[in-house]
Order: C-alpha cells, then sequence, then structure tokens
C-alpha cells in the first residue's frame, strides 16, 4: 500500500476515534495518538525523507491536509464535549428556580406585650409619658407610701413574695428600713414618680406584677398592670371618669360603656372599681358576665393626701387621681380566653391565633 493510501486510512482511523471519544480527556489521547511526537501522522512525516523526489511533494501535501482535517475535528469534537461537560456539572449542582421558597418561622409579640403596647399608645395620645420602677421593690413603697396600715393583711408573707425580710437584716434606705419584695402592683411608681418629679405629672406605668396565688383560670402569680397618675391643679373625678372612658372604648371598641363601682383602696380616697358592659350580650346578662351584664376591668380613685404627703406634694395646691388595670384581664375579656393560664403556657397553637 502505497503512503497516500496510508495516509488516508489514518484520517479514517482519526476521525472514527474522534468522534467517538467520550470526554475531553479521551479526545486529549486521541491527539496525542495522532498527532503527538510519537503519533502516527508523525512516524508518517519522519519517514518522508526516505522517499523518492517524485513522491515527497504529493505525500507532504496530502499528510498536511490530512493534519488540517485532524486538527479541525478534534477542535469541533472538542468544543462539543466542553459544551456537554458544562451543562453536566451545571445540572449536577442544579438550582430550581421553580422550587417555591423556604418560609423562615417569624415571631411576633406576645398577646400581652400587645395589648400593654395598645394601652400605653392610647395614653400617649393623651399626652402622658411612660414612667418605670423596679419589681424588686421595698416594702415602703410597695405598701406603707400607699397608706397601707401596719398589719394589712397584703403585707402578709402568705400574700406577698419577699425577697429579705428584717430577720435577714432589712435593706436601709434613704425612707428609712424596709423590707425588700416582689411588687404585688405597680402603684409604688406612683410614689417614685412624684419623689422625682414635681406636677403637673401625667404618666402611665406598665409592668409585671407578683402575688402569692395558686395558677388558676382567673388568677397567675405573676401578671401585668398598667398604672396611671394625675397631679395637677383642681383635678376632679369628672376628669378620671372622662379619660377611663375614652380609653375603655378604645381598648374595647365604641360602643362599649362603663360604670363606676365604689370600691375601698388604700391609697385612694373616694376609691372605685370600673366595669365594662359584656361585650357578648350588651348589658342584658349572660354567661361570659355571670348574668351581670358588666365585666370588671380596673381600680381607680383619687389620690389619698396621706399618699401625697409621703411622697411630699403640696396637698394645698394639687390633687390627682390614679388607676390600674391588669392586663391579662382585659385580654380575656376582650377576646374571650376562658383560662389566664393559657397566656403563659407558651402553646403556639393557642399564641398564633393573636
Ligand atoms: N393597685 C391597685 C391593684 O393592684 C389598682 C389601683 C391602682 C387602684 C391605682 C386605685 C388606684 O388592685
Amino acid at each position: 500500500m502505497g503512503v497516500v493510501e496510508e495516509l488516508h486510512e489514518l484520517r479514517e482511523r482519526a476521525l472514527t476515534d474522534i468522534s467517538s471519544a467520550q470526554d475531553t480527556s479521551a479526545l486529549s489521547d486521541v491527539r496525542v495518538a495522532y498527532l503527538g511526537k510519537k503519533g502516527s501522522l508523525t512516524g508518517v512525516l519522519r519517514g518522508l525523507g526516505s522517499l523518492s523526489a517524485q513522491e515527497r511533494p504529493t505525500v507532504g501535501k496530502t499528510s498536511n491536509e490530512v493534519r488540517r482535517a485532524l486538527e479541525a475535528a478534534l477542535d469541533s469534537r472538542k468544543s462539543e464535549l466542553e459544551a456537554t461537560e458544562l451543562q453536566e456539572r451545571m445540572d449536577a449542582g442544579a438550582l430550581d428556580v421553580t422550587l417555591p421558597g423556604r418560609r423562615r418561622a417569624q415571631g411576633h409579640q406576645h398577646l400581652i406585650q400587645r395589648i400593654t403596647r395598645e394601652i400605653v399608645e392610647v395614653f400617649v395620645g393623651l399626652g402622658y409619658t411612660v414612667a418605670e420602677g423596679p419589681e424588686v421593690e421595698m416594702e415602703y413603697y410597695n405598701f406603707t407610701a400607699l397608706n397601707h396600715t401596719p398589719h394589712h393583711p397584703a403585707r402578709s408573707a402568705s400574700d406577698t413574695f419577699y425577697v429579705r425580710d428584717r430577720s435577714e437584716g432589712a435593706v436601709v434606705s434613704a425612707t428609712g428600713q424596709s423590707d425588700v419584695l416582689l411588687r404585688t402592683h405597680t402603684s409604688p411608681v406612683q410614689i417614685r414618680t412624684m419623689e422625682e418629679n414635681d406636677p403637673p405629672i401625667y404618666i402611665i406605668a406598665p409592668g409585671r406584677v407578683y402575688r402569692r396565688d395558686i395558677a388558676d383560670p382567673s388568677h397567675l402569680p405573676m401578671f401585668t398592670q398598667v398604672e396611671g397618675i394625675v397631679v395637677d391643679e383642681n383635678i376632679t373625678f369628672g376628669d378620671l371618669k372622662g379619660t377611663l372612658d375614652h380609653v375603655v372604648q378604645a381598648i374595647f371598641g365604641e360602643g362599649r360603656r362603663t360604670r363606676f363601682r365604689p370600691h375601698f383602696f388604700p391609697f385612694t380616697e373616694p376609691s372605685a372599681e370600673v366595669d365594662v358592659s359584656c361585650g357578648i350580650c350588651d348589658g342584658a346578662g349572660c354567661r361570659f358576665c355571670q348574668g351581670t351584664g358588666w365585666l370588671e376591668i380596673l381600680g381607680c380613685g383619687m389620690v389619698d393626701p396621706n399618699v401625697f404627703g409621703h411622697a411630699g406634694v403640696d396637698t394645698d395646691r394639687f390633687n390627682g387621681f390614679a388607676f390600674g388595670m391588669g392586663v391579662e384581664r382585659i385580654a380575656a375579656l376582650k377576646y374571650g380566653i376562658p383560662d389566664l393560664r393559657m397566656l403563659v403556657e407558651g402553646d403556639m397553637r393557642f399564641l398564633r391565633q393573636f
């Protein structure tokens, strides 16, 4: 067989090998096998020297053609294989943009926090500012300055959580000796505010309070109150009523009415408990309001002069009112929650509703 035929045959073999190479590394082996230093085509070219002067040009021309043909075939197969391999790599690390995204659980305010803020907002709208006091409080602020008699039952260790008592050596503060306790209401903030600010005072004080109660449907040993106190000139019980009417309607809704019932608190005189008309029967009487048509929601009254005396307010010039409401109770009445304990159990099925 002549050299030219040999070259043609070599080209056919090479083209078959090129098209059957399955990846770029197999293809590069094929390139080396034919065009490399020790490759088949190179071998043929090396033999050129031994050819006759007649044959040499034809063989040289043919082998150049073959080389160009093979290079072209190698290049085109190479881009084919590279495209396939790129596609395979992309498929392997695939990102399916049509898949639905993963939703992150989003938290929200606890119902009690939300209602507390709503109440505070209503008062801020009336020009009140927010005050705070410690949850670990001195007996003086929690009871004595609020005109509780020395042996008032609320002071007893069966009603109040004491952090420290006189047997351990009571704390001596600017106001004298005092036991330390978990505040049983937010009213001590009244005293602290009056000690530090001159009238006019219009403040609201939200916060946690503690009582030595066993948790049941209507009691929690820890709950939330919003306290308010106003000290100014010529404040009347009418001002108190108008303020609370507005607030109750802002919280419960326009159509709701209030009822003030005489009551007693050591730190206000006169004092009242305030009821809101039942939202279920609108005052007619039903199971929710136990047939009365009314739901009790807060305590209030005109600040007792003895309290002003402790706090150093000039009673010839100033007077005022105070009130305190339980946020858990308001939440329960507003949303028909049958058991206050549900508010602190952390069951998401319940909490997610609000
Ligand atoms: N501190 C009272 C309570 O916890 C509520 C109250 C506050 C009443 C202010 C009158 C004035 O029951």
